[in-house]
């Protein structure tokens, strides 16, 4: 008889995260007379960014939160988008703020992570929230990371002890993965352009997490028989048909649960993000018991 993988699809799992994240906002809203509200900049027209930030408004919204965009055309110069995220750091009732990327050239990416206050940066992008994540200190975790682990975590697949291989190591998404996993007690190799024999290390892991942005990478040469592996790549086609960086139809008889794209990681890092504006207002009204 033919085996199946477990399809770790995000629906089911979205809709837990949201349900707990819309109570709390609810509550919040009572308690503090005023919804959590999320603020969103936007730079330029990159058209997947638009539909991102949309995306992103209308999850808030349909949460019980409140939000506001503010879009600038690509030619505005960094210091008016600067002076704007200041404004909106203090500002009592925005709670969450994020910049979305890419950004046009003419920005400097590493000053940007900086211009967010790291107790509303619900991207968690900020060197100091990167640093607490990796000394297991509290703070702000980052949304696509917490929400492939959620992912897991909804569809009962154990990380402690295991195995864990993470192929890239971007800031916002390799790094930190490596660096949660490791939180929660796995063994992780981090895999990278420089690795030699890529599929042999991969093939070491029960859990396989992929963010290269290198269209179909990772094939069955790749992936140890059982793996559950996780796609973050996100590519669309001419014809707009969005794919991953793991050859789905190849490498899915080999694992045990391997998520989708779409309907995969792309859902959950929405939902990880709302749950992130919500435990920002909440940190923010509540009095800080530390001297
Ligand atoms: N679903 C979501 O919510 C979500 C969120 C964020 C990103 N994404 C997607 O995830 C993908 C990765 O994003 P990112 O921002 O992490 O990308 P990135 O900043 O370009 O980093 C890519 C990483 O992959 C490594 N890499 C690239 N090609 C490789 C290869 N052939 N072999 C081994 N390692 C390789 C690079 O290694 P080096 O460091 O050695 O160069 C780098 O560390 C993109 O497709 C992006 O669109 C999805």
């Amino acid at each position: 008889m033919e085996k199946f993988p477990l399809l770790l699809s995000a629906r089911s799992a979205v809709a837990a995260l949201n349900e707990k994240t819309h109570a709390a906002s609810l509550a919040l809203r009572s308690r503090l007379g005023r919804p959590a509200k999320l603020a969103v900049i936007l730079v330029g027209d990159d058209p997947a960014s638009v539909i991102y930030t949309r995306k992103k408004g209308e999850a808030a919204l349909r949460l019980g939160m409140a939000h506001e965009s503010f879009h600038f055309p690509a030619s505005v110069s960094p210091s008016e988008v600067q002076a704007l995220t200041e404004r909106l750091n203090a500002d009592p009732g925005v709670d969450g703020i994020l910049i979305q990327r890419p950004l046009p050239a003419g920005f400097d990416d590493a000053e940007v992570l900086y211009w967010i206050h790291p107790s509303k940066d619900v991207d968690a992008f900020h060197p100091e929230n990167h640093g607490r994540l990796i000394l297991g200190l509290p703070g702000m975790l980052p949304c696509t990371p917490v929400g492939i682990l959620a992912l897991l975590d909804h569809y009962g697949i154990p990380v402690e002890s295991r195995t864990a291989c993470v192929v890239g190591r971007s800031a916002i998404v390799g790094k930190p993965m490596a660096g949660l996993l490791l939180r929660r007690n796995a063994t992780v190799i981090q895999a990278h352009r420089h690795t030699r024999d890529l599929p042999e290390i991969t093939r070491t892991a029960e859990i396989l997490i992929v963010a290269t942005g290198s269209a179909g990478l990772i094939g069955p040469e790749h992936v140890r028989p059982g793996a559950v592996v996780i796609d973050v790549g996100i590519h669309r086609s001419a014809e707009g048909k969005l794919s991953g960086d793991v050859r789905f139809a190849e490498v899915s008889p080999l694992c045990s649960a391997i998520s989708p794209v779409p309907g995969g990681v792309g859902p959950m890092t929405i939902a990880a993000l709302m749950a992130n504006t919500v435990l920002a207002a909440e940190t923010a009204a509540t009095p800080s018991t530390s001297q």
